[in-house]
């Protein structure tokens, strides 16, 4: 073989061996896109997808809901019920089933309105269920229409409130001490304003209770009872954590709502962790009549937290305690 022959096929041999190496090259290239193509198709986003959910509106479905649920949506069309639900900041994944029981038998379209309902067990009549109240939860614990107090129950470390703040007889009104300390420090700071509260009612025993329902109801029969006054039990009252107020000069009752005081409690209770219990336009979740008057110590944080959501004590607690 002449020299100019041999360079030759050395040349050929290496132009083959760069195509081969560019082969595998491309080859692998291929492989892992195919690979990774393959495995995306696996993917619960992919089938998302598929069934025409938006990116969005997946990556939040994802992160709310569990995976046998994602699978239990992947076997029907696209749900657009379930997505607006799981965008709800209140949203419960462990609520989902009666969140869509109570659309279908209520025709409820208001999805925010679903999940404060259902969060608060209003998918439920009053008193139709009854959940014990969990008292080792102390300012946070709960007490409504479905969460009581036993007959026994009575609060530790009640403290009389004295006359200069309070009416009826001397001792007649108590409060638990850490709730009395804040109690006067916002009596003083509405003081400093310029007003001057006064504690109608406070602390109320299960007898008492009884007899202000039993009263209430001989009068207004069971429903209007209902929306006013608490069963025994069921009266925030009997925590020792909550108090009736009232101003030394504005109109008392119902009327207070319309006073300065009522607008200062407003605007100022939350900064030493009361919150207005009943508020106007929330009958449907508390069940109760607005009650200007009646402030439900919780502590700061999270009446703050209320305040600045604009949620009421059983949307909290369902939300940030009970989950
Ligand atoms: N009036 C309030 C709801 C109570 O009876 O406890
Ligand atoms: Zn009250």
């Amino acid at each position: 073989m002449t020299h100019k022959k041999k360079k030759r096929k050395l040349k050929k041999q290496v132009y083959y061996f760069l195509a081969g190496i560019i082969i595998i090259i491309v080859g692998i290239i291929l492989g892992i896109n195919f690979y990774n193509d393959f495995k995306y198709k696996q993917t619960n986003e992919y089938k998302l997808v598929s069934k025409g959910y938006n990116l969005e509106d997946i990556k939040i479905l994802l992160e709310k809901l569990p995976e046998e649920t994602i699978t239990k949506l992947l076997e029907q069309d696209k749900n657009d019920q379930i997505t607006s639900l799981v965008k709800e900041k209140y949203f419960l994944v462990k609520n989902l089933d009666r969140y869509l029981a109570y659309i279908e038998e209520e025709e409820e379209e208001n999805m925010t309105d679903v999940v404060a309902i259902v969060n608060v067990n209003a998918d439920h009549k009053w008193y139709e269920e009854e959940y014990a109240t969990d008292i080792t939860l102390k300012e946070q614990m709960i007490v409504n229409k479905f969460y009581a107090l036993n007959e026994e129950y009575t609060p530790e470390n009640l403290v009389a409130i004295p006359l200069n703040y309070a009416y009826g007889t001397e001792g007649e009104n108590q409060l638990i001490d850490y709730a009395y300390d804040k109690f006067l420090d916002m009596w003083q700071a509405a003081h400093d304003e310029g007003y001057y509260l006064m504690v109608t009612s406070s602390y109320r025993d299960y007898a008492s209770q009884k007899e202000i329902y039993d009263s209430r109801k001989a009068t207004l029969g069971e429903r209007k009872a209902d929306e006013t006054a608490a069963r025994p039990g069921h009266s925030e009252h009997q925590t020792g954590l909550v108090i009736d107020m009232t101003s030394k000069t504005a109109p008392s009752g119902s009327e207070f709502a319309a006073s300065d005081e009522y607008k200062w409690l407003k605007e100022h209770a939350y900064e030493f962790g009361f919150i207005e219990r009943y508020p106007e336009g929330k009958t449907y979740i508390t069940g109760y009549s607005p009650e200007s008057w009646h402030w439900r110590y919780v502590g700061v944080e999270a009446a703050t937290t209320m305040q600045k959501e604009g949620i009421t004590y059983d949307e909290y607690y369902a939300f940030y305690i009970e989950k």
